[in-house]
């Protein structure tokens, strides 16, 4: 019996997250926590070999399914990433199944197919959002939304609504991030709607959401000349500019303060309300032991993760 097995990273917003929502510049590098998804065709329906239906799966698998009008599979799910902290778990899992249904049923797993697909799966289960979490998981290591690219960079366009993302890759230098689980979890979807909902009721929300951007592009260009120290900046003026949108809590602004004086800089990365923060650091097990001391858990994290594979 023919057996897929599929699999996707995590990721982690380094700068512009909820600004990229609307079309402003971000940057996402791929982690090195993943999701396997392994399917075969079946009688019926089972996850990790319980009986399941489409409509008691998780939204984003539903969507696939029924989308790509698959046969029922068995489905064994396998690997973490954590779910509800802004690590991008139901992109990665969204990646995963799409290639490993789209594969089963003999339909191309390019990068981009798949990329596309996932991102449908995503809009319709947590609405508005952008195609950031689904483009960085497909593609692993790093990609960067909305800004200047060279041709060769280019991977693909996408637009939903009234909004449009030219999502490109770009080069990583080796750098060391520890991420910070505040365990506190917070759906992406309210989070979304509530800088929505500020951002459309406040003219100087707008100009925050415009300035992420502008940090964006700025920390695109320390991270080419290998600038930590510049690019670690930026990221703690941008976990201010994103306190003030209202997406931050004590938690993450004190896991942050607790991880700055061992680190280039510091912010919530996703999007907020609890979830995660990450830290720039060459010291990554003095702030593993202050994000500890704050309650949280760390992850040390390496670059240069590839993204969506199948086998
Ligand atoms: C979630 O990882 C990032 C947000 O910008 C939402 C999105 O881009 O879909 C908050």
């Amino acid at each position: 019996m023919t057996t897929i097995s599929a699999s996707a990273p995590g990721k982690f917003v380094i700068l512009g997250e909820h600004a990229v929502v609307y079309g402003k510049p971000a940057l996402a590098l791929a982690i090195d926590m993943r999701f396997s998804i392994r399917v075969s065709r079946s009688n019926s329906y089972k996850v990790n070999g319980q009986a399941a239906t489409p409509y008691n799966m998780s939204p984003h698998m539903r969507y696939i399914s029924d989308k790509i009008g698959t046969s029922p599979v068995s489905i064994y799910v396998d690997g973490r990433v954590p779910s509800g902290s802004g690590l991008g778990s139901s992109a990665a899992l969204s990646n995963a199944y799409a290639a490993a249904i789209s594969a089963l049923e003999g339909l191309p797993t390019d990068k981009e197919t798949i990329a596309r697909l996932a991102y449908e799966a995503e809009y319709a289960s947590q609405g508005r959002g952008s195609p950031m979490d689904t483009s960085a998981s497909a593609n692993g290591y790093g990609i960067a939304l909305n800004v200047p690219y060279k041709e060769e960079d280019f991977l693909w366009h996408i637009e939903k609504e009234d909004n449009a993302w030219d999502i490109s890759k770009i080069d990583v230098p080796k750098m060391t991030f520890v991420i910070g689980n505040t365990g506190i979890k917070a759906a992406t979807g309210p989070l979304v709607e509530k800088v929505r909902k500020y951002r459309e009721s406040n003219t100087f929300a707008a100009g925050i959401v415009d300035e992420i951007g502008d940090v964006t592009l700025d920390g695109l260009e320390a991270m080419k000349n290998n600038d930590l120290e510049e690019l670690g900046a930026l990221m703690t003026y941008d976990h201010k500019l994103l306190s003030i949108l209202g997406v931050s809590c004590n938690e993450l602004n004190h896991m942050v303060e607790a991880a700055i004086p061992y680190s280039y800089g510091a912010k919530l990365t996703g999007s907020g309300g609890g979830g995660c923060m990450v830290a720039l650091t060459d010291r990554p097990e003095k702030v593993a032991k202050a994000i500890r001391a704050h309650g949280g858990t760390p992850y040390v994290i390496h670059t240069g993760v590839k993204g969506v594979t199948v086998k």
